[in-house]
């Protein structure tokens, strides 16, 4: 791997196609680990769609919260079929969820932002670090248009705790883009997108939205709606640091 730091690779990259990005990636961090987190999102199929058509080293895993929408489930098997590769499932540990089932109950999460978090380290954050364990490079679906807070996010940054380098290809693709993009290549998409769910999450913990409402106001809802708290921990603000080579 060449020594490169993050600014270079966000100027080196914010010119790039998303296909020639995910390759120039391969080349720099040549027999490094890369791994790409799926939600199974618009984002995330668009991004998926170009890893496997061109057979990148790049693995595809998501994190099977086991309580995702059936219309989620069932595009993870429709995407495995239709590129014959498989997305690699992470899923939480057993005891960890009955032991937040028997003290907080399956649904506590409505009580307190406290026993969301709860439930999203066992189901999410937990199995993640799990699926990172190793990786060099994390890709993520993250588009600036978001949310406020994902404004200020860059397409390369520096996750310090995890010592990896996290890539947000999509940054700066606007919604129309990334449509265009599905159709063009006929990549699979969830159907809850049409009905109203432009960002889709655990079934619980996502309602539709109303025209005008922010992407991400359908998740966690019922909480004070300050952009920082609508992050479940999965994407916490990184700093802007060179990686070592
Ligand atoms: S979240 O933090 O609120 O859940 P969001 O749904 O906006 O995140 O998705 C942003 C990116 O986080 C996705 O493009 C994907 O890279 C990653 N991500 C979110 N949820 C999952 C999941 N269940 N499995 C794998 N990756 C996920
Ligand atoms: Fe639990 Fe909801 Fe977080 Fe999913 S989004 S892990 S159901 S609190």
């Amino acid at each position: 791997m060449k020594n490169i730091s993050t600014d270079e690779l966000n100027e080196q990259f914010k010119v790039l196609t998303l296909e020639n990005a995910l390759k120039q990636l391969v080349d720099i961090f040549d027999g490094q680990k890369i791994v790409f987190s799926s939600s199974l999102g618009q984002e995330d199929q668009v991004i998926t769609d170009a890893i496997f058509k061109h057979n990148l080293p790049i693995q595809v895993f998501t994190l099977d919260t086991q309580r995702l929408f059936k219309e989620t489930e069932a595009l993870i098997t429709e995407t495995e079929q239709k590129y014959q590769k498989n997305i690699v499932r992470y899923t939480p540990n057993k005891t960890a969820v009955q032991d937040y089932i028997s003290t907080e109950g399956l649904n506590g999460f409505y009580e307190s932002i406290e026993k969301r978090k709860k439930c999203c380290y066992i189901r999410k954050i937990e199995p993640l670090n799990r699926a990172l364990k190793g990786a060099h490079i994390w890709i993520t679906g993250i588009r600036q248009e978001q949310s406020e807070f994902r404004k200020n996010m860059s397409l390369f940054e520096y996750d310090a705790e995890r010592d990896l380098m996290k890539f947000n290809p999509l940054l700066a693709w606007s919604t129309e883009q990334l449509w265009q993009a599905i159709k063009t290549n006929e990549i699979p998409f969830n159907p809850l997108h049409q009905k109203g769910y432009p960002s889709i999450g655990c079934e619980p913990c996502t309602r539709a939205i109303k025209p005008g409402e922010d992407e991400r106001a359908g998740r966690w809802w019922w909480e004070n709606q300050d952009q920082t708290k609508q992050e479940c921990g999965l994407h916490i603000p990184l700093k802007k640091e060179k990686l070592n080579g």
